[in-house]
């Protein structure tokens, strides 16, 4: 996008404070107005003041002065105010909209992005656009003015020598806008390195346990500092860059003083021009150097602001996962089945398929447990269902519909999702439970966390279902988090359930209670689970084993026992389980 287009698109978030935004224009008008006064009035001052001696005069023009100088403030006060109040909120919203935005994206766009760039985007980037928005038009808005009517009472007073003035202002806006450029390119640089510090940031405070333990404090810092290393680079030439306008801007303005001076002193000299005429035009091009360094220097935020708003626009454009939902009818409670047609999947960037030619028809209600090697492709056979990725091959079925056919939205309606690392929320017990169903009443979330063993631990802690359990559930142990999640899911009451089993066994106790509250979830609904218990895949109605993608056994687990294949080998190395976990209540 060019910088003129992303501008615009900036000023179309201002559409709705139209209003305000020309009360603020209007100020900014008088501020303007009440600046060109100021360098008029040096012109009745010396001439009538003090060459013609008029004693009314000398009364009343301090006056005009003050009222002035107070209209200007008060102008000057609205100005700022509406300009930010608007500016604020556009930034806001951009914020709010970015954020939704990427939450809607799909997996796919969420593994090429590293979450640290994304943060940087809605924080930095966001943020730097802000100043477009204030800022920039209130700079460009009053200072703009100010010089243009600066300009006017110049020319009012000496048209020739203004116009010999307004001559050398391309060849300093040449200048500036060359700088301008390179800035917008050093601010884009800078804004990617602060992605990747923010990445390297939040994997190593969120692995902090790790980092400790693999003694990889010294690597971590590393990698952070390359990061930091490229944005000191950018900011650093960034700030050499701005530094560089000022006085540019400075010399430029003191050559144009010295020739006012010289052929305004010769006009004087030779009686064509007073010198009242003469001062004020002296006055009105020292008070346009102010805004026009300010213009320039706006000139530095805007660039910086535009390298922001394209990127954000440029996310904000990237298609997410509903637009590509093609699905328009609603799925209905699933009753029937689940079927997979010849389904093959690879990954973008993969030369293999991560699963292929997948052949399995699921009754509604029966349980069928996934087996196979660590990379056999149970992970991915499963985010299928609730189409976080849709087959490269083949399709997939709920009662005969297939899965493209119907909205996003109603098909993981239906499904409930546990998986092998839980994931909690920062908030509180209750809402970590109801996540899946805010409108949950007091009653149905301890009924779910009965249900999911979780109401024991929950009535020991010390704010019950209000207690905060921290980033990630931390405050929690391992059995204590899995169970929440099952209450979660347990909840949500969704007809088809996916769970991944942790592949770590947890203590005796706590294991025990883990599949207890799981054996609770799978009542009444299909369930896809990929197993690593041995109680698991002896309940389950079904074992389908997978070897590099492929369906290579499926039966129950006598019959494949007795097979002698890649079950019995599984069998013999994989299960991990706690005995007797049937005898819980
Ligand atoms: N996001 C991804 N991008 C590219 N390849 C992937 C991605 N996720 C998984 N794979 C590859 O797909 C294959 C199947 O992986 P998958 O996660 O489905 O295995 P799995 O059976 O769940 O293994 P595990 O028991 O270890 O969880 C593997 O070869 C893996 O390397
Ligand atoms: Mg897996």
């Amino acid at each position: 996008m060019s910088g003129m287009t992303v501008y615009f698109r900036i000023l179309s978030y201002l559409h709705e404070y139209r209003f305000r935004l020309i009360v603020a224009c209007l100020c900014a008008a008088g501020v303007a107005g009440m600046s060109g006064l100021y360098a008029w009035l040096v012109q009745p001052v010396l001439d009538e003041i003090f060459i013609a001696r008029n004693q009314l005069l000398l009364t009343v023009l301090p006056l005009v002065v003050l009222g002035a100088a107070t209209l200007k403030g008060l102008f000057a006060y609205g100005q700022a105010y509406l300009m930010s109040y608007v500016g604020n909120r556009v930034v806001a919203e951009v914020r709010q909209q970015l954020f939704g935005h990427f939450l809607r994206m799909s997996l796919p766009f969420h593994q090429k992005h590293s979450s640290g760039r994304l943060v940087a985007r809605v924080i930095n980037d966001v943020n730097e656009m802000a100043n477009a928005v204030p800022n920039v038009i209130r700079d460009l808005i009053q200072q703009g003015l100010t010089l243009l009517v600066l300009t006017g009472v110049a020319f009012y007073q000496n048209w020739k020598l203004a116009t010999a003035l307004l001559v050398v202002m391309p060849v300093s806006t040449y200048a500036i806008v060359k700088i301008g450029k390179r800035l917008r390119k050093l601010a884009a640089r800078g804004q990617e390195s602060m992605g990747d510090m923010a990445s390297s940031l939040k994997e190593g405070f969120a692995g902090i346990r790790i980092v400790k333990a693999y003694g990889g404090e010294h690597v971590e810092q590393q990698r952070f500092a390359k990061g930091n290393a490229t944005y000191l680079r950018a900011v650093t030439k960034s700030a050499q860059l701005g530094a560089l306008t000022s006085p540019l801007l400075e010399l430029i303005g003191i050559g144009g003083i010295a020739f006012i001076v010289w052929y305004g002193g010769f006009s004087v000299i030779d009686g064509q021009m007073k010198p009242g005429e003469f001062f004020s035009f002296l006055a009105a091009m020292f008070m346009a150097y102010a805004p026009l360094k300010k213009l320039a220097s706006a000139n530095v935020f805007i660039q910086r602001a535009i390298a922001a708003a394209n990127r954000v626009f440029e996310m904000l454009d990237t298609e997410h996962e509903f637009v590509h939902d093609r699905g328009r009818a609603t799925l209905p409670a699933i009753s029937r089945s689940l079927e997979f047609q010849n389904v093959s999947f690879r990954y973008e960037g993969s030369d293999d398929p991560a699963i292929a030619h997948i052949d399995l028809a699921v009754e509604f209600g029966e349980v069928i447990a996934l087996v196979g090697k660590s990379g056999s492709g149970k992970s991915t056979l499963m985010s299928l269902v609730p189409r976080f990725y849709d087959p490269s091959e083949g399709r997939i079925l709920i009662d005969g519909l297939d899965l493209k056919e119907v909205t996003l939205a109603s098909l993981r309606a239906q499904i409930a999702i546990v998986s092998q690392d839980t994931v909690l929320f920062d908030e509180s017990v209750r809402a970590n439970i109801a996540y899946g169903r805010p409108d949950a009443s007091e009653e149905e979330i301890i009924q779910a966390a009965r249900a999911g063993y979780a109401w024991e631990f929950i009535e020991e802690l010390p704010n019950g279902l209000d207690t905060l359990i921290g980033e990630n559930g931390v405050t929690l142990s391992g059995g204590q988090r899995q169970r929440l999640a099952i209450a979660r899911a347990i909840l949500r009451n969704p007809p088809l359930l996916i769970l991944d089993e942790a592949t770590s066994a947890l203590d005796t106790e706590s294991e025990r209670k883990v599949q207890a509250a799981l054996a609770e979830l799978m009542k009444n609904r299909t369930t896809l689970v990929i197993a690593h218990r041995l109680s698991t895949v002896q309940h389950a109605d079904r074992i389908v084993v997978l070897d590099e993608g492929r369906v290579v056994e499926a039966g129950i687990h006598h019959e494949l026992l007795r097979r002698n294949g890649v079950y019995t080998r599984l069998h013999q190395t994989q299960f991990h389980d706690v005995p007797a976990a049937s005898t819980l209540p």
